[in-house]
Order: C-alpha cells, then sequence, then structure tokens
C-alpha cells in the first residue's frame, strides 16, 4: 500500500470513495478547491499490488484523507481541519487510516506551522472515534447539536500537535549531527554559498506607472466560504 499525496486527476476517485463511505458528501470544485489551496495536506492510499496496464489506467484509491487549514480561525491560532475521512471496507483495519492522518498532520506543522487539528465526527461512529481517541489522541472540546444535516451531533475534537513539532525538530537535530551543513565547515564554503550568480535586476521589467501594490481580497471574501461542510452536505441531502 503507498500513502501519497492527493493528486488533483485523484479527485473523481475520491468523491467515489466519499460517496461509498460517508452521507456526507460534497461538490467536486469543494475537493479541488482542498487540492489547490493547501495541496500538501490531502492523502490518498494506493494500492501498489494492482499494476498498470496502461497510462489511462486509474490507480486504485482505497482510502482518503481531506485536510485544509481554518481560514479564519475563531481563536487567531493556525490550525488545521480534516474534512474527511474514509477507508473503503475491503482494506479497513490495516492501519491506513492512522497513517493518512499522521502524514496530514505533519503536513500542517512542516507547512503551515499548525498548532493543532480540529474534526467533527458522529457520536454514533464508533470506529472513527475509537481511532481518534484512542489511537491518534484526540480530545472532544463539546458537542454540537444536530451539526450534521440528518439532525446527528457532532463531536468537535481536536489534537494539540505539539508532539509532532517536537519530533520533526528532534528528527531536523539528528540529521543535522548527520549530515553538517557544508557552510559549517569553513569560512571559504560558507563564501562560495552565498555567493550570488547574476547581475542586480534593479527595476528591469517594473512598470513605474503602476504605483504601491494594493492588498486584493481572495477566497473566502469572493464568496468560497459558502462551500463549506454544514451548506454542503444540506445541499448534498
Ligand atoms: N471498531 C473499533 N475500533 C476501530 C475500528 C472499528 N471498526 N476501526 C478502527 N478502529 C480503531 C482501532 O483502535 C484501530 O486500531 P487496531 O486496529 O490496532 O485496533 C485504530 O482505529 C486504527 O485503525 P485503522 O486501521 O487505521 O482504521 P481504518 O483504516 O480501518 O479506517 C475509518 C477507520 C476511517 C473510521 C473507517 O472505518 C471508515 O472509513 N469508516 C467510514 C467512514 C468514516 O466513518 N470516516 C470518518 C468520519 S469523520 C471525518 O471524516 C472527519
Amino acid at each position: 500500500m503507498d500513502i501519497r499525496l492527493l493528486q488533483p486527476s485523484d479527485l473523481p476517485l475520491i468523491q467515489h470513495a466519499n460517496l461509498e463511505n460517508l452521507p456526507e458528501n460534497y461538490f467536486l470544485k469543494y475537493y479541488l478547491y482542498h487540492a489547490l489551496s493547501w495541496p500538501q495536506l490531502s492523502y490518498v492510499a494506493v494500492d501498489a499490488s494492482r499494476p498498470r496496464t496502461s497510462p489511462y489506467d486509474h490507480p486504485k484509491i482505497v482510502g482518503y484523507v481531506l485536510a485544509k487549514m481554518e481560514e479564519e480561525p475563531a481563536d487567531g491560532i493556525p490550525h488545521g481541519h480534516i474534512t474527511s475521512l474514509s477507508v473503503m471496507r475491503t482494506h479497513r483495519r490495516l492501519g491506513i487510516a492512522e497513517k493518512l492522518m499522521r502524514q496530514s498532520q505533519r503536513a500542517m506543522v512542516e507547512t503551515f506551522g499548525a498548532h493543532y487539528v480540529s474534526l467533527h465526527v458522529r457520536v454514533s461512529n464508533v470506529a472513527a472515534l475509537r481511532l481518534y481517541r484512542d489511537t491518534l489522541g484526540f480530545t472532544s472540546d463539546k458537542i454540537e447539536p444536530k451539526y450534521y444535516a440528518d439532525g446527528e451531533d457532532a463531536h468537535c475534537m481536536r489534537l494539540d500537535l505539539a508532539g509532532v513539532r517536537a519530533q520533526i525538530a528532534e528528527e531536523e537535530a539528528e540529521q543535522e549531527r548527520l549530515l553538517p551543513l557544508p557552510a559549517a565547515n569553513g569560512k571559504e564554503d560558507a563564501a562560495e554559498e552565498d555567493r550570488d550568480e547574476g547581475e542586480p535586476v534593479g527595476d528591469v521589467g517594473r512598470d513605474p506607472a503602476a504605483g504601491e501594490m494594493k492588498k486584493v481580497k481572495v477566497g473566502r471574501s469572493l464568496g468560497v466560504g459558502t462551500l463549506v461542510e454544514k451548506v454542503e452536505s444540506a445541499v448534498a441531502k
């Protein structure tokens, strides 16, 4: 089994897996929004035992985690969010969901400096609750009544990512110990490293009439905010 980053070409297969495994379904554009906005955070599990017979033969995706960074965190703390996770029935209890979750959590810290990760899960979903609480160490913050379109309550869960941060720092320190940077070997090497190879670019190509750069609104401000999970699942219903 290979765990790899989600690619936009995987999206129809992920949408298919989501429809098979969960009642919370989304429009394809919502998956695409994740893939384009946070390409580092979503992963798929691919059955590598199935040989590809042609370039048009799609890989068999047996699980996925669709994740994002919270765009406007109410608490002001950068954190990730698991939008959807599922594994095909034929491939459950093999540790795939745990691996997908751990990969995504690590990427949230490495790429975006996330402090914690949050998610919602149905109060009746015993398998997922066991995975989140017992295997991964999530805690339930509160219960959100009638979170789902069918009226079921959700656990709002979160996991502090300090442990992941510490593990990454430890691995980096170990790597530096084994492979010291060339600049640390001597002054000449350091000077070589710092040498700038190109001519100065200056103002070439810059339009003097354009003036100062302006800040423009993107993403949520352009209406993407309407694509939140709750709205999507309500529409799908
Ligand atoms: N019953 C009890 N505990 C379970 C179960 C189960 N059916 N499945 C997983 N666990 C717990 C166990 O502690 C397990 O460790 P163990 O096998 O050593 O006992 C641990 O979770 C890790 O299990 P994995 O093998 O990594 O989990 P799996 O790959 O089977 O996927 C998942 C679990 C994603 C919940 C799967 O059952 C599934 O796809 N269910 C339907 C979709 C779903 O409910 N997704 C989560 C919705 S919430 C959200 O998307 C944010």
